[in-house]
């Protein structure tokens, strides 16, 4: 497997991207008896879809009512009246939407206050609409750890398009595959946290955690780099949220809004990309 970026600029449309069936199973394997005896809508999918043919897996065992998706009403747009009297009536939405169209995606499924399972570009954690239902608990992200990095492999329907694209790819089994930074996104309730285990001790590593240029907040570069014994503001890595445990730490907001000059966290000079502030609760 092999990580590849070609130089040129040519730009794939970016909403053609396919869910593999592995990635499907693998993540919507862990929420079965949220699914159990429920109406799953794929409101982004055709017949050919890996959603679609997992759900209809499930269905022919009877382990859901039904299996629903827009391809069957001709395609219909998300957004369109027809797709959104099937969005009412289902119990789940689970389906990887138009990267494009996320945010009005996600403003439909608030509005109807639907349970849901998406796919979504990693950087939509950051959106007006997202952001503050991960702060306050309302969504959070799936199972799917994100490791060193966060992306996913996605089929494209012209591998030779992406490769010219100037897009990052890989070659799997011959086959050129996206690979985007991209998560599901669910309020479906799943035991899955790993748990974030601190040993490090900021008292006596002061200068390990140094404070931004432009906020009173110490940065913690990653994760596991957590203080035990620090209880202050602290600006940390956007990825952060896979293992955001409510009980352990409360989310104050992202960088741009605590700055004292409405940009992103400054440290020695450097612009530190996407962090996001946070507190342990004295527990
Ligand atoms: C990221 S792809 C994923 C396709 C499929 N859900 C999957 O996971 O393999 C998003 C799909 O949504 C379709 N799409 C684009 N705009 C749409 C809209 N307004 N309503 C419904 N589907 C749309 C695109 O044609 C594309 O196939």
């Amino acid at each position: 497997m092999q990580s590849k970026k070609s130089p040129c600029a040519k730009r794939v449309k970016n909403d053609e991207f396919y869910t593999r069936y592995e990635d499907v199973k693998t993540e919507c394997d862990n929420y079965r008896s949220h699914f159990f005896n429920k109406i799953i809508y794929c409101n982004c999918d055709t017949v050919n879809s890996a959603f679609v043919r997992y759900f209809s897996e499930l269905k022919d065992k009877g382990l859901i009512r039904d299996i629903w998706f827009s391809g069957g009403l001709g395609g219909a747009d998300f957004r369109s009246p027809e797709s959104i009297e099937r969005l009412k009536q289902a119990d789940l939405i689970i389906t990887n939407p138009p990267f494009s169209l996320f945010r009005d995606f996600m403003d439909l499924l608030i509005q109807y206050d639907k349970k849901f399972l998406v796919i979504g570009n990693f950087n939509a954690v950051k959106y007006k609409n997202i952001f503050p239902l991960i702060k306050e608990n309302k969504l959070w992200i799936g199972t799917r750890p994100f490791g060193g990095a966060i992306s996913m492999i996605f089929n494209v329907p012209d591998e030779k398009q992406l490769i010219e694209s100037g897009k990052h790819y890989i070659m799997l089994k011959g086959k050129a595959m996206a690979q985007i930074p991209a998560t599901w996104f669910t309020n479906l309730y799943h035991a899955k946290q790993k748990p974030l285990i601190l040993s490090k001790r900021y008292h006596g590593n002061e200068s390990m955690y140094p404070k931004y240029d432009n906020a009173d907040v110490i940065n913690v570069d990653r994760k596991t780099n957590i203080p035990i014994d620090y209880y202050g503001v602290m600006g940390i890595p956007i990825t952060f949220i896979d293992r955001y445990n409510k009980n352990h730490f409360e989310i104050l907001g992202l960088d741009k809004d605590f700055t004292n000059d409405g940009n992103g966290a400054i440290l020695k000079g450097r612009h530190l990309y996407g962090r996001i502030f946070i507190r342990r609760l004295t527990q």
